[in-house]
């Protein structure tokens, strides 16, 4: 029950910040960087330890419950939501970022119960910033109460984006392409930071009016999705329709007006599913 629920949730962030000092502590170390997917979809020793560090210790205080978690699924192990208490965990999201020492790093740990998210904690490693939300009670970054950005006019807008780990030519089309159609509405501004999660965290804050994105993965957008929600945005599939975890793409936005803009705007490229193989 949702009291339950608030104890996972004390139980994550305390995770979230020992992991955090972890990730902060590897930084000026030496990275040893392999890649996943593509040559550009990269993961370091530190990404699979704090995975490890994270999962067992949730592990130990809630047997009963799932785990996904990046660097295991990237060893295999399926990517399936059930019904059942899920942890969705990105242990380094922005692993380039990370190996490059460019501040933008984050650990991220989302809550799912029948298929709905309760959760979410987004914990930025280099500068302490720890954002937090849970269904009903509102959204935090440090405490303090996060609203959106109530910015209805995309021409006033800050977009942000990132690129995913796909650069065949077509798909780099298709991406710029979609910067192009923003970029020439005019909105404000588009970036792109090396982080999912931190991206969206601004949006919850009202920094940047919204988000899009395809190729991000599940452990990039629940914790994230559940903290934009609760400051009151939205965030939405790429094709209008409701968030489906697992489809790998995502618009959001602090409204509803700027988030259907975006939809309307966007080529889709394919990343296929995150629980297909
Ligand atoms: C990635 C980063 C990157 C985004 C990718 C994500 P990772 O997460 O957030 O900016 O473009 O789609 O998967 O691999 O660093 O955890």
């Amino acid at each position: 029950d949702a009291e339950t629920w608030a104890e996972c949730m004390d139980v994550a962030v305390r995770t979230a910040l020992i992991a955090g000092q972890m990730v902060r502590g590897s930084v000026m170390q030496e990275k040893r960087v392999s890649s996943k997917s593509t040559p550009t979809d990269l993961v370091t020793e530190v990404d699979q330890q704090v995975e490890e560090v994270i999962i067992s210790t949730l592990r130990d205080k809630f047997p009963s419950h799932r785990f996904i978690g990046e660097e295991s699924s990237a060893a295999g192990e399926k990517c399936v939501l059930t019904d059942n208490p899920t942890w969705i965990i990105d242990p380094i999201d922005g692993t380039c970022n990370f190996v490059h020492s460019f501040p933008m790093v984050a650990v991220s740990i989302g809550f799912a119960v029948k298929k709905q998210l309760e959760f979410g904690v987004i914990y930025h490693c280099f500068d302490g910033t720890l954002y937090t939300g849970r269904r009903g009670h509102g959204a935090f970054c440090n405490g303090v109460r996060l609203h959106v950005s109530e910015e209805k006019d995309v021409s006033k807008a800050l977009i942000l984006t990132e690129i995913g780990a796909k650069r065949d030519p077509h798909t780099l089309d298709i991406f710029v392409g979609n910067m192009k159609q923003l970029l020439s509405t005019p909105v404000h501004g588009v970036r792109i930071i090396g982080s999912s999660t931190l991206a969206l965290c601004q949006v919850a804050t009202g920094a940047a009016e919204a988000y899009y994105q395809y190729g991000l993965h599940c452990w990039d957008i629940a914790a994230a999705a559940l903290i934009i929600t609760e400051a009151g945005g939205c965030v939405i599939d790429t094709t209008g329709g409701p968030l489906d975890l697992m489809s790998r793409r995502v618009v959001a936005a602090g409204s509803r007006e700027i988030a259907d803009y975006i939809v309307q705007q966007l080529k889709p490229i394919s990343y296929g599913r995150d629980d297909e193989d």
